[in-house]
């Protein structure tokens, strides 16, 4: 059994640790929210996380990032007139004055303050939501738009380079290792006639026509802290995958899972489309605040980026499938393949849609 009260005292000397709960619904770290009594008998709280270590190998990489950006989102923020402690995660140092604490099992271990009077919410329930996440997500962007990302690491590594992700598609058609390839053909030419786009971002960014930005790489809902009262997002956290990359990696994100009509591994392919409503909506919020730092080739790498974040999922899905369901966990059988044919049937879908897709994008510069 972890010792909460031990580890808690490694941060936190001077208050007496009253207990610790599993709190919210992440899947990636282990989060905590620990009560604390300081000597006047005021109660606080405080969050602990266990950081997935078999995920990200790099910890001090890792909380660099975070420190960095929060510091610097700190200062923005108070130049804006809001709130340090409550608009972006603040950090609380071991007692030895580390970002996180290494414990004798090798676990690592980081506390944040606890931001409170907010919810999290699971999955997007309206529009109002949809378009509140394109803010915030927008918002942290837009904050970050002057950020050195040469101190950034990539916490995991090509994360978002699709040319790397098709040629991993191409070994893994080769190799054939769960000898599956015949019976996916027409996913596989799917993919393969889809070549020329792979590279498309990565000369961007490569030949520096489109600059570098702190990019969030997980942008989900329950991944925005919302104002209990005003329902609005207040809070960007989760920041193990901030990295440096294209504005249009999470703007495509969003869209691929925010805009579907459909869950990502549904079987009726006939139920999953990208919503244009939905597209519009993300767009409107996402713009709102993203407008003014974007650059003109960014705006147009936008609505072509959802695209290509989408068959880059895709093929990821593909290529699992095909190396025989190592890397995404399963809870059925073809469940990857599943979950390809949905991303590709957006694809095609988006395919339709890219002269509206991009009209929309305009409308809102
Ligand atoms: N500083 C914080 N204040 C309040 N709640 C938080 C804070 N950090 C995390 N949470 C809650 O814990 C959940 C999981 O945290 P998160 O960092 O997203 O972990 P994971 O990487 O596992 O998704 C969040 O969805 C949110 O509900
Ligand atoms: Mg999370």
């Amino acid at each position: 059994m972890t010792n909460l009260g031990f580890i808690t005292s490694q941060f936190i000397a001077d208050k007496t640790y009253l207990h610790g709960l599993p709190y919210g619904e992440g899947h990636i770290n282990d989060t905590y929210s620990v009560c604390l009594q300081d000597s006047d008998g005021v109660i606080s709280r405080v969050i602990l996380q266990r950081i997935n270590s078999y995920v990200f190998k790099d910890v001090d990489g890792l909380m660099n990032n975070i420190v960095g950006v929060t510091n610097f989102l700190k200062k923005k923020i108070i130049a804006e007139g809001g709130d340090p402690q409550r608009e972006t995660l603040t950090v609380i140092p071991t007692v030895s004055g580390d970002n996180y604490y290494r414990d004798n099992e090798g676990d690592c271990w980081r506390m944040y303050l606890f931001v409170e009077n907010t919810e999290t919410y699971q999955t997007i329930r309206n529009a109002e939501d949809f378009y509140n996440c394109g803010v915030s997500f927008g918002n942290f962007q837009r904050m970050l738009a002057d950020y050195d990302t040469s101190g950034l690491i990539e916490t995991i590594k090509d994360f978002h380079n699709t040319v790397k992700r098709f040629e991993a598609l191409k070994q893994a058609i080769k190799k054939d290792k769960a000898g599956r390839a015949g019976k996916v053909r027409d996913e596989i030419k799917f993919a393969l006639d889809r070549e020329k786009d792979v590279g498309v971002l990565v000369e961007l960014l490569e030949s520096g026509k489109m600059p570098y930005r702190v990019t969030h790489n997980d942008t989900k809902l329950n991944n925005i802290l919302i104002d209990k009262k005003t329902k609005k997002g207040v809070c960007v956290i989760d920041l193990d995958t901030v990295m440096p990359g294209a504005a249009c990696y999470d703007f495509g994100d969003s869209i691929r899972f925010g805009a579907s009509t459909a869950a990502e591994d549904e079987t009726d392919l006939s139920k999953v489309s990208m919503s244009i409503e939905l597209f519009e909506v993300f767009t409107k919020g996402y713009m709102s605040v993203a407008g003014e730092f974007l650059t003109p080739i960014e705006i147009d790498s936008l609505a072509i980026g959802a695209k290509i974040m989408t068959f880059e999922c895709g093929i990821r899905f593909l290529t699992d499938y095909l190396n025989g369901d190592v890397y995404f966990k399963i809870h059925r059988e073809d469940h990857n393949l599943d979950r390809c044919r949905t991303q590709f049937k957006l694809v095609q879908d988006m395919e339709e849609k890219m002269d509206l897709m991009k009209e929309i994008v305009n409308k809102y510069k």
